[in-house]
């Protein structure tokens, strides 16, 4: 495993986020692009063009974009004056582009706008869309995008063009299939951009490195040593204002389908024959591919189908929805390194604790004592190894003592920035790694439909579980 640094582009980028007012964009991408800029991380020659509708002058949308700026992030280390905030690039250099985007005529006027910023620069630059919308508009976006020619490079191999989207990628395999068909006729795979979030998180990047960096550990993974694989993803908030969105697809294909899962690929792929994109993906992709949904009595025996007491009064909530926002299921991984091993996903809102961690346990032949990884991502980022040592005394007498590696304190961390700041880094750079191939996207429902089948008919009753509770 080698580790690789990253120089800037030296080809200017635009970067375009259709939907540049919505919540996405102020939540996470306008504080991503700050710490990139406090970073010195954007390229030299960078403007930022947004689309939405309702129309800003350029010091009406200048004043959006920095209103949007966090200004006590910890990097920055105390408030920034407004001066300094106005030379942020993405601010000082910065278009806004009105219209519906179901509009033909809002990417005729995006893309006046993109070659004018072209011709300014004498040359082709990188451009970087980013799909900051409801997924019910990305056919939409994207067929206009691609028949307006906005996704073609002005020259030949001059300046690329990728675009990003969000999850969910579809509501299951049919529907995930229809888009990834109709990405597939517009764009190339090296185009596209498919986030989970959960890749670009320190704790989950640092489960390939404590695998792969250690002697210690490299082969621990391939003698059929591992016990069990619990992952969990427990949330202490509940739906809040998502009740419409939520309702409809429910915790198992709100986090199961896309970070459990991912977080299981992290934790049992093989190593990687080198870190280049493809061979990183090409591993994940191999777990994914060999995952094994529960047969019915599995489900039956130890699946757990939870709603928070309450869940029903949300608004965009239906008053008498099955909706889970729980779930606890078992898995199974048809390959011969982990073919005993018991796999365990669990994750939920309203459950009294944050608490995101992947529990590895090892055993040994003949033994009863085993030994635990313990990664976890909240509530503080550590790894936990728990070992076997004598007890001081004149007799073998064993205790358990842990180990342990906290990665920083919590509070220095900002939800989400950092996690979409290293996104759009590497969307910048060129770099795949931390993007869902189309693949790992097919392998991925294929695991979680059955499952949602035998729900959709009752295999798993549902049960009610006191808000803010242990489950
Ligand atoms: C999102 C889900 O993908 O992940 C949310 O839609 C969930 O419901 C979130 O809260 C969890 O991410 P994180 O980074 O807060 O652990």
């Amino acid at each position: 495993m080698k580790s690789a640094s990253k120089s800037l582009p030296t080809v200017p980028t635009i970067f375009i986020v259709l939907g540049i007012t919505g919540d996405l964009a102020a939540r996470k991408i306008v504080p991503a692009l700050d710490t990139l800029a406090q970073n010195s991380l954007l390229p030299s020659r960078f403007e930022l063009v947004g689309v939405s509708r309702g129309t800003f002058t350029p010091t009406a949308f200048k004043d959006h974009l920095r209103a949007l700026v966090p200004q006590n992030q910890p990097t920055a280390g105390r408030p920034r004056a407004e001066k300094i905030v106005d030379e942020l690039p993405f601010i000082k250099n910065s278009t806004h582009v009105a219209g519906n985007l179901n509009d033909p005529q809002v990417y005729i006027d995006l893309k006046k706008t993109l070659d004018a910023i072209d011709a300014r620069w004498g040359m082709c630059s990188n451009k970087l869309f980013y799909l900051a919308v409801y997924p019910e508009l990305y056919e939409s976006v994207l067929t206009n995008l691609a028949s307006s020619g906005l996704t073609e490079p002005c020259a030949p191999g001059e300046g690329w063009t990728n675009v990003i989207i969000e999850k969910p990628f579809g509501k299951d395999l049919p529907t995930a299939r229809k888009l990834d068909k109709l990405i597939g006729k517009l764009f190339d795979e090296t185009q596209i951009y498919r986030i989970d979030h959960y890749l670009a998180k320190e704790m989950l990047q640092n489960v390939m490195t404590l695998r792969f960096a250690n002697p210690l550990f490299g082969k621990l993974w391939d003698v059929g040593a591992i016990d069990s694989i619990h992952i969990r993803l427990f949330e202490s908030l509940g739906v809040e204002k998502r009740g419409g969105f939520y309702d409809n697809v429910g915790a198992l294909r709100d986090v199961g389908q896309n970070h459990l899962l991912q977080m299981l690929a992290l934790g049992t792929m093989r190593e990687p024959k080198d870190m280049s994109a493809e061979s990183v993906r090409d591993r994940r992709v191999e777990m994914l591919k060999k995952l094994v949904p529960p047969t019915r009595g599995e489900l039956r025996k130890s699946s757990i189908r939870g709603q928070y007491k309450g869940y029903r009064s949300i608004e965009g909530v239906s008053k008498d929805s099955n909706t889970e926002t729980y779930f606890k299921i078992p898995a199974h991984l048809s390959d011969k390194r982990l073919k005993n091993t018991e796999i365990t996903l669990e994750g939920g809102k309203r459950l009294g604790q944050m608490l995101k961690e992947m529990v590895i346990t090892f055993h040994q032949e003949g033994s009863e004592l085993k030994n635990y990884i313990v990664f976890t991502l909240e509530p503080e980022e550590k790894i936990v190894l728990h070992l076997w040592a004598k007890k001081p005394g004149f007799t073998m007498e064993l205790e358990e003592h842990t180990f342990d590696f906290v990665l920083r304190d919590p509070k220095t961390k900002p939800q989400y920035n950092e996690e979409y700041a290293r996104l759009l880094l590497d969307c910048i750079h060129g770099d795949q790694t931390l993007f869902i191939r189309s693949d790992e996207i097919e392998a991925m429902w294929k695991f979680i439909d059955p499952i949602v089948r035998e729900w959709s008919k009752n295999t798993t009753p549902l049960v009610m579980y006191e808000p803010d509770k242990s489950f």
